[in-house]
């Protein structure tokens, strides 16, 4: 949960009054302030859907064929094998004999998981997993099932899973090219590099619609414009499967899934897995138009997304899955779950829940051990009638029709297909000069001082910055790894790195380029390139509070202003995967250019920011902002909102244009605290995003009821001034009870002199030995003695712990993970209630 800002409070207050619906968090997009007036509560199952719903165009030539095939298939399946068909497990957690005895329609690999867990697997390596999957699927000897399998991953910039794949930029980066005929081309080569190791279905492209910036997705995301959502979407579809419309996918090409259906670009304050309160006229103007195209250029799956409308889980909702896209838009394919979203329905576990498929998802994506007991559940469920025989045929025919459509069934085992372990196809040249162009088509220049650029590549030039030679960084998250951390340049094989580009360039026209990570040189270069900017993240690891580039900690700016004031021509190269304020940064620069994510091919960098030998530019500058730039880290814009952004949509120099902007940009932060609310972590109820959990002796126990008791300490809640507003914490032997989240915490916001965290403690001795700490990662914590704030007492207290305390303590507020821990190594018993971080308090305690 971000902070929120008083600013739009009153807007929201009023939009509240019409709309009626209980209190929720304030929002400064345009998205929910405009339309929160008429905000709606998400309609009932049987709702009539509105007209503006499109039907879907897409058809395909041979489908009375394909429907009797399925007919007949369908006729002869147990109930086993049709629950088995619409199980999605994890290569990490199913073993090819789970394949042969269940025979499961689909099965994948998630971010960073490999053939035998082996990061460097080789192409034969994969396929030949490939290929016992789908040996031990059509083999009928346990389950009596020949139906084969399909694997399914996430080739989300290129086949990113695979060492030596091409990695083409992030969608961030491609949306500011503008250019729907190169994605098209994008995606045809990323087919081919996934067929090359024996997988069929791609979860791609994410069509979402980012509209807050602070969303750790946005990178995913082509544009805060739905247009441009939309066309690149129908060109990724139709490179991916290719021309399905003859009812046939040929071996170059794979299943395409258009996710996360839908709304996941618009939750409120960009929270990863949040809830979107757009009203549905928004929801489909804005977050579903990428369905409307991708669907009609015949995208095979849909995958339903993690985020919640108007506070129901998407996976739960019977009307968006059914009644809207099903029905009236008249989806003929397979829906299929994201990451054991289905668990977080209301009711739901990721061992049960029928409540998805009735609400019209397919396919439950179940990537851990939970698959056993969901297939049992499931079965079960059917044979009580909990979820109809009707719903299951339903769902099992749309797999077999999408696998009958594709060819499925007429391929051969994955080993035995054209392209499979072509070495000549994964990273090929061909494919990574389309990688490269996109690269250089995708550049935004922001910034151009007297026309700095482009340079001249003859002379002498110090590359600095630490991602001018870091594959890693360079290339963002969903990179070999989920998060795109851990990796190394030696895992890149075939790629280049922004420096090698440029040393390349230069020295081919006889200047040098010398790397320098931190500026340092021996003799002073005619001109400076910094290569700086975010550090890979994934999902809701890369969620922000506000959207201040290294706030508190600037040390790009200080080597920015370090080369600078040694009179140094300065080009910073910015690598992000989404707008940040950087108006220090670029006041610092000479030229600023965001390059965004650019995957494996650097020299695509190099290419635009020199002049051939002759000094012709070969490759112009050309990219435009497909995202509005803040003009303050707190400043939510989109291109329709009216507010002013730093740099609009749609902007971008070129080469030889004069730069409009000569008077030094704003630098005052404006992150006003009195604008910052208090952070509830426990106030009545344990509050979003946190959880509790114990962790003793026997690891660690998540708290899902009132009660828990584990062998170091029992919770319960209890009763102070009002109902269950208070937990008591009785701990029996070493043991931390603390509250912490699936992603980190951007907590920034909470740093100033006076914030504290504030709570009403009573202990049951007044000496009580209690520690409390916060956790912000492996090796990352802080603790402080809790009777260095509280009385002597047996008494109700209020405490103020200073955040000051916990950051001497050790504690990086940018990635809380745990904002709250109490240990205790003797019995004590521990009252607290109404917890919360106070931005600004009067009276705050001294560290001791
Ligand atoms: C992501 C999806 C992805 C899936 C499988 C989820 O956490 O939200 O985009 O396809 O994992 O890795
Ligand atoms: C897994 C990744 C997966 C991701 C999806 C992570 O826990 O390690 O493989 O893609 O979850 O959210």
């Amino acid at each position: 949960m971000k902070p929120v800002f008083k600013q739009s409070l009153s807007l929201i207050a009023a939009a509240l009054l019409i709309s009626g619906c209980q209190q929720k968090e304030a929002d400064t997009t345009t998205d929910t302030a405009a339309t929160a007036a008429a905000s709606t509560m998400p309609p009932s199952a049987d709702a009539k859907v509105p007209d503006y719903w499109p039907e879907i165009t897409f058809e395909v030539e041979n489908s009375d064929e394909v429907e009797a095939k399925v007919d007949a298939l369908l006729a002869d399946m147990t109930l086993e094998q049709k629950v088995a068909q619409i199980m999605q497990p994890e290569i990490r957690d199913v073993t090819v004999e789970d394949m042969r005895k269940y025979g499961f329609g689909s099965y994948l690999n998630g971010g960073g998981s490999f053939p035998d867990g082996n990061k460097q697997a080789t192409l034969e390596d994969w396929i030949s997993l490939a290929d016992k999957m789908y040996e031990a699927s059509v083999d009928d000897s346990l389950d009596g099932s020949t139906i084969p399998t399909m694997w399914g991953t996430d080739a989300v910039h290129g086949h990113n899973n695979v060492i030596g794949a091409t990695l083409f930029p992030h969608n961030i980066g491609l949306g500011a090219m503008h250019e729907p005929q190169l994605m098209k081309e994008i995606a045809t080569a990323t087919a081919k590099e996934v067929r090359a190791t024996g997988i069929d279905w791609i979860f791609a492209p994410t069509v979402a619609t980012a509209r807050d910036d602070r969303w750790g997705r946005t990178y995913e995301s082509y544009s805060e414009d739905p247009e441009i959502v939309g066309q690149y979407a129908r060109a990724i579809v139709s490179g991916l499967q290719g021309d399905l419309s003859d009812g046939n996918i040929d071996e170059e090409h794979v299943v395409s899934t258009v996710k996360h259906f839908v709304g996941d670009g618009g939750t409120d304050g960009g929270d990863d897995q949040g809830n979107n309160l757009a009203d549905e006229e928004t929801l489909y103007r804005i977050h579903a138009q990428g369905y409307v195209h991708g669907l009609n250029a015949g995208a095979q799956s849909v995958m339903a997304s993690f985020n919640s409308w108007h506070g129901k889980k998407i996976h739960g909702s019977k009307y968006l899955l059914t009644n809207v896209l099903k029905e009236k838009m008249g989806f003929d394919g397979f829906v299929v779950g994201d990451w054991n979203g289905h668990g977080q329905i209301e009711g739901c576990t990721n061992e049960s829940c029928p409540q998805a498929i009735n609400a019209g998802l397919d396919v439950y994506m179940v990537p851990t051990d939970a698959w056993k007991p969901l297939f049992e559940n499931t079965v079960a469920q059917v044979k009580s009638g909990e979820i109809s025989q009707e719903r299951l045929d339903d769902a099992v025919r749309r797999v077999l029709r999408v696998k009958m459509r594709v060819g499925l069934f007429d391929l051969p085992s994955p080993a035995n297909r054209a392209l499979s372990a072509k070495a000549d196809v994964v990273g090929s040249d061909e494919h990574r000069a389309v990688a490269r162009e996109a690269v250089r088509k995708s550049l935004v220049m922001l910034k151009n001082q007297d026309n700095l650029l482009p340079l001249s590549p003859d002379m002498n030039v110090l590359v600095a910055g630490d991602a001018a030679d870091n594959i890693g960084k360079q290339s963002g998250g969903w990179t070999i790894t989920w998060q795109g951390t851990g990796n190394k340049n030696s895992d890149f094989p075939g790629a280049t790195s922004i420096y090698s580009g440029i040393e390349q360039a230069v020295s081919a026209a006889g200047g040098t380029a010398t790397l320098s990570e931190d500026g340092s040189f021996e003799e002073k270069p005619d001109a400076a390139i910094v290569v700086f900017g975010e550090n890979p993240y994934a999902e809701g690891n890369g969620d922000l509070s506000n959207l201040e580039y290294q706030r508190g900690d600037k040390t790009d700016l200080a080597l920015l202003r370090k080369l600078k004031s040694q009179g140094i021509p300065v080009i910073s190269v910015f690598i992000t995967g989404r707008p940040l304020w950087t108006n220090p940064e670029i006041n610092a620069s000479d030229a600023f250019v965001v390059a965004w994510l650019p995957g494996s091919e650097g020299q695509g960098v190099a290419d635009v920011l020199f002049t051939d030998k002759n000094g012709d530019v070969d490759y112009p500058m050309q990219g435009k902002l497909s995202f509005s730039w803040p003009a303050k880290p707190t400043q939510i814009v989109n291109k329709d909102d009216g507010q002013k952004a730093q740099f609009a949509y749609g902007y971008g120099l070129r080469y030889g244009e004069d730069d409009p902007i000569t008077a030094p940009l704003s630098e005052e932060a404006g992150a006003d605290e009195d604008l910052v609310l208090a952070h509830d972590i426990f106030v009545r109820d344990i509050q979003k995003p946190w959880h509790l959990e114990v962790l003793d002796a026997d690891g660690q126990h998540v708290m899902t009821s009132n009660t828990m008791s584990v062998k170091g300490a029992d919770v319960r809640t209890t009763d102070r001034n009002v109902q269950e507003d208070t937990l008591e914490l009785t701990f029996k032997d070493k043991a931390t009870v603390r509250f912490a989240a699936q992603f980190p915490e951007d907590l920034r916001d909470y740093l100033s002199d006076s914030a504290a965290i504030q709570m009403a403690v009573q202990l049951s001795q007044a000496d009580a030995d209690v520690q409390i700490s916060m956790m912000c990662g492996e090796d990352c914590e802080g603790s402080v003695a809790l009777q260095d704030f509280a009385q002597q007492t047996t008494q109700w207290q209020d405490v103020a712990i200073p955040t000051q305390c916990l950051k001497d303590a050790g504690v990086a507020f940018d990635e809380v993970f745990s904002v709250l821990g109490f240990s205790a190594s003797a019995p004590v018993t521990l009252k607290v209630s109404d917890i919360r971080i106070e931005p600004s308090m009067q009276d705050v305690p001294t560290c001791p």
